[in-house]
């Protein structure tokens, strides 16, 4: 009795999740019935809409000693806009094409749904610029730059291991945030979670950048793009992979890799390495977390000896293989990576 009476639970809170990310994935953003949310939003509620030459007057006409980066949408430029602020510009190369005229209302739409996103672990997307054929986002600037960069010593910065815990925590609580309904009324997938998405303020507080940028970026592309993977390698979700079933579960993936990531300094894919060691999911799922003295192997070797305790070395292992399973139901929601990482950090100031 008791047995069909949690099942059946399990069964309509099943169905329910389902509706939600059914809801997420198949509705047009003109039919979101969005909250109004004036009341409760902090900095800003709405977008500012750029011209091309405020563009251009923001980033010295897109001058190179600007670029502060480039990715698979575009570059990256720091930027000062005519208020003072400074700001970093993704200046998009894909552009949509003539007979997408519709396109650019999508854009728009999607644009301000994100910009009414506001949480202190996500970056501030302040507005965007659709002229023309041209199409740019503004950002809030994030001065110690991707968190990949810091783990890979490029940017100089040394982080010890509380500081690690703490950068998970606050990308974990990001993450949490855009998969609740208190977001826009229905969960958010990130789709492209990663540690160059992750950026840090000037005191390495985490904000995750570039939500929904994967799915604003599609809406504008033709329909047989939709089979296309978006993503990353090294961060794909097995299950997406072999289905094309995006759910939030595959964000929690992605966070499991960039867990990893902060352990062993190590990137998720590194080409330069032999076969067998490029993936590193691959080479840790072949480690039992109680066999400590392989998980010692793992550790970055740049994170001071005294810096961390094997206990929480092994809790935070113990969540990262949990979030990387390949069954996405026995994957940890990203409210209960919260609770967990809440703890880890706690043992790991205490030690
Ligand atoms: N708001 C920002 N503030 C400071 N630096 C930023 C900001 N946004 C992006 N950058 C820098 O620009 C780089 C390029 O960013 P971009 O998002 O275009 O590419 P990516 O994240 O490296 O890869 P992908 O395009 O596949 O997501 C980032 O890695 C980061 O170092
Ligand atoms: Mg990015």
């Amino acid at each position: 009795m008791t047995f069909s009476l949690v099942s059946a639970w399990n069964r309509r809170r099943r169905s329910k999740s389902l509706d939600a990310f059914h809801r997420w994935t198949l509705k047009p953003p003109e039919q979101l019935q969005l909250k109004d949310q004036s009341s409760s939003l902090g900095r800003r509620n709405r977008s500012l809409v750029f011209t091309l030459k405020e563009m251009e007057e923001a980033t010295g006409s897109f001058s190179d000693k600007n670029l502060i980066g480039e990715g698979g949408f575009g570059r990256v430029y720091k930027g000062t806009l005519a208020n003072g602020e400074v700001v970093a510009i993704k200046k998009m190369d894909r552009r949509p094409s003539k007979k997408q005229a519709d396109g650019e209302h999508e854009f728009r739409v999607e644009v301000d749904l994100l910009t009414r996103l506001d949480h202190p672990n996500l970056v501030t997307l302040i507005g965007y610029c659709a002229d023309g054929m041209h199409r740019f986002l503004v950002y809030e600037f994030m001065p110690r730059g991707n968190l990949q960069d810091v783990l890979n010593g490029i940017s100089n910065l040394k982080m010890e291991w509380p500081l690690r815990v703490r950068v998970a925590l606050g990308a974990a609580r990001g993450l949490a945030y855009l998969h609740s309904n208190s977001a826009l009324g229905i969960p958010i997938v990130h789709r492209d979670f990663k540690s160059t998405n992750i950026l840090l303020s000037e005191y390495f507080e985490a904000k995750i950048s570039d939500f929904g940028l994967a799915k604003l970026m599609r809406e504008n592309e033709d329909t047989y793009t939709n089979t296309r993977m978006l993503g990353t390698f090294g961060y794909f979700d097995p299950e997406y992979a072999l289905t094309g079933t995006l759910t939030l579960k595959s964000d929690v993936y992605a966070f499991g890799v960039v867990l990893l990531e902060l352990l062993t300094g190590r990137r998720a894919l590194e080409l330069n390495q032999s076969t067998a060691d490029q993936n590193l999911i691959l080479q840790f799922r072949n480690i039992p977390t109680d066999q400590k003295k392989k998980l010692r192997k793992l550790i970055d070797p740049e994170m001071a000896r005294s810096s961390y305790t094997m206990e929480t070395i092994t809790m935070f292992v113990d969540l990262a293989s949990r979030c990387v399973r390949i069954d996405s139901n026995s994957r940890p929601t990203m409210s209960q990576c919260v609770k967990e990482l809440q703890v880890i950090l706690y043992a790991s100031m205490k030690a």
